[in-house]
């Protein structure tokens, strides 16, 4: 049983590129000429957004070596606000894959606007069967994409498969916290709608345990996994603030991808958050050499 075309359908309005140029326009942005910078607010498209990645590409300028030469892999790319920074900062080539075709669109004519098509490029597809072959990559990541997936045995495995061997993988993600009850079973986790899925039919939550385990037994090794709730909190009362002062949040890419829907999706995802119903995870782990 394929949940594909669901997962894609609630990320697909039609009209995506057309409404973040009319953001962009009322941010005083010129859309033609947008940078990552100006793009931050909407193609950052996880919690915390551009916030998440910065922490997500320190780890790796602390941890690791990435040289122009690297080939990064970015797994549910989105509207590639991610790949971008890294191929930035990084100077490095990064391929993004995604289930979304509209989000590959919008991605490819973004890059193509900054100029960096040379080093990004999109890919629309399954992270479950990659047209990718075995050991290409130095490193991939994935920000806030696992929850669309039921099987992640065959998540993580495919991942696995694509690396180097010694290849980094990180993970930014959101998990199932003890506020949802033993097991996190039906009637657990949040209400729905959230950001990543209209029903619970399409939330494949798990705990952290649970993430540490499926790694391990695809084969990853050096696992870290850190709880970045209080982060989430403070982020969310800082955002509130600033909404209470007339200012624009600093993340607006769940108003741009689901519109009207984005408020109640924002709220269930909040009071969740403060439940502990869910908890955001950051994990880094290695293929063996
Ligand atoms: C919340 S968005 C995150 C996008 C991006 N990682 C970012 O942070 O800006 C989740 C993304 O995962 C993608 N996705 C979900 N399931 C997928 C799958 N099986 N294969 C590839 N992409 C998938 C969706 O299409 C969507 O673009």
């Amino acid at each position: 049983m394929s949940k594909s075309p669901d997962i894609a359908g609630h990320y697909t309005r039609g009209d995506l590129f057309d409404r973040l140029q009319a953001a962009l326009r009322e941010d005083g942005v010129d859309p033609e000429q947008p940078s990552v910078a100006t793009l931050a607010p909407y193609d950052q498209f996880h919690g915390r957004g551009l916030e998440v990645t910065e922490e997500i590409a320190g780890e790796i300028a602390e941890t690791l070596t990435v040289t122009p030469e690297d080939h990064l892999l970015d797994i549910g790319s989105g509207i590639g606000g991610p790949a971008r920074y890294m191929a930035t900062r990084f100077g490095c080539r990064v391929t993004g894959i995604d289930l979304t075709e509209e989000f590959c669109a919008v991605a490819r004519r973004l890059t193509a606007l900054l100029g960096l098509e040379a080093r990004v490029d999109f890919h629309q597809g399954n992270a479950l069967a990659m047209p990718f072959a075995d050991g290409g990559f130095a490193g991939a990541y994935s920000m806030n994409v696992s929850m669309n997936i039921a099987d992640k045995a065959a998540f993580y495995g495919e991942i696995h498969r694509v690396l180097k061997p010694g290849g980094w993988l990180m993970l930014s993600e959101i998990a199932l916290g003890p506020g949802a009850g033993p097991g996190g079973g039906p009637g657990g986790g949040p209400d729905y709608p959230t950001p990543w899925a209209a029903t619970p039919a399409s939330s494949f939550l798990v705990t952290p345990k649970q993430t540490e385990e499926g790694l391990r037994a695809a084969g990853f090794e050096g696992i870290r996994l850190r709880e970045t709730r209080e982060e989430a909190l403070a982020f969310g009362a800082r955002s509130r603030e600033m909404v209470e002062r007339g200012e624009k949040p600093p993340h607006r890419a769940v108003q741009l991808v689901h519109g009207a829907e984005a408020a109640t999706m924002a709220a269930n995802t909040a009071r969740a958050f403060a439940e502990a119903a869910i908890l955001p995870i950051e994990v880094h782990c290695r293929k063996p050499a």
